[in-house]
């Protein structure tokens, strides 16, 4: 089955779960949007987050998705069931893959979550966590200064200063564990240890995601199967394996995609307006 799986993402930061998904299922074809132009979402109202996030279903809905990815926790905590609630395909998230790979990883009782403003007022971190486990303490940090480092690119001597303020509060909570819970973070994961000191066990959503996808095409008989040829070189052309889209500035969101998929890249500009209702 050779239909598309759609990602979406506030921005450059579903690029994470991409990755992953490039290396556990080469077969797939996938077609991303990332919302740069109005990024970051995690500061902005609830209803917001839904809107936006809606118009990046509609907009991947176009390509015939056999599955979509929520591919941002803000819009996971915010739009998740909604989207789920009338999207013709399944949906994934990245919450619950997070909270799944947090407990397996957890070191110690005490487990710190860093994300936007939305996804640690929401609290669904610790609602999936506390499902499986009551007896960790969570302590959730928002830490929205670092999504603008990675989104627009920051070298590390500038972004340096900033992590060390930003994480100063998780760094006095003495957690042994730390959920990178937004998907801009695991591009930082390294300077973000650096500050946290080695001893913090960094927890992302990406792997998890990714297998649960794996497992639910599997489950459902969507996965993409080498023999139909769209390895194939002269398939690649006409179908390649990824198409990247963005609302921003496509040049900015090229440089960040290719520094983190290590590949050349075609990004291709969106006006998601045509998708509101
Ligand atoms: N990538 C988004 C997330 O996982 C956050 C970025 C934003 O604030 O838009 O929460």
């Amino acid at each position: 089955m050779n239909r598309v799986i759609g990602v979406m993402d506030s921005g450059v930061g579903g690029l994470t779960v991409v990755k992953e998904m490039l290396r556990q299922l080469p077969n797939e074809r996938i077609v991303y949007i990332g919302d740069s132009a109005r990024c970051p979402y995690g500061s902005r109202p609830r209803e917001e987050i839904v809107s936006f996030t809606m118009e990046m279903m509609r907009f991947l809905l176009t390509f015939e998705p056999k599955a979509l990815v929520v591919a941002c926790n803000t819009a996971t905590a915010a739009a998740l069931e909604v989207v789920r609630s009338v999207s013709p395909v399944p949906v994934l998230g990245v919450i619950d893959p997070g909270a799944r790979a947090a407990i397996r990883e957890t070191r110690g009782k005490r487990i710190g979550v860093i994300g936007t403003v939305q996804t640690i007022r929401s609290g669904a971190y610790e609602t999936a966590i506390r499902r499986t486990r009551d007896d960790l303490e969570i302590v959730s940090f928002p830490t929205p200064e670092l999504v603008p480092l990675v989104e627009m690119g920051w070298p590390k001597a500038a972004a340096r200063p900033v992590l060390e303020t930003v994480l100063e509060p998780v760094r006095s909570a003495e957690v042994e564990t730390l959920v990178l819970g937004c998907t801009h973070y695991p591009m930082i994961a390294d300077w973000i240890q650096e500050v946290v000191g080695p001893d913090v066990a960094l927890i992302n959503s990406a792997t998890e995601t990714a297998a649960e996808l794996a497992t639910l095409l599997t489950e459902m008989g969507l996965l993409a199967s080498m023999s139909v040829g769209f390895r194939e070189d002269d398939a690649k052309e006409a179908f390649p394996d990824l198409r990247l889209f963005t609302t921003g500035d496509a040049a900015s969101f090229r440089a960040v995609a290719e520094r983190w998929l290590k590949r050349p890249l075609a990004v291709e500009a969106v006006d998601l307006r045509a998708f509101a209702r």
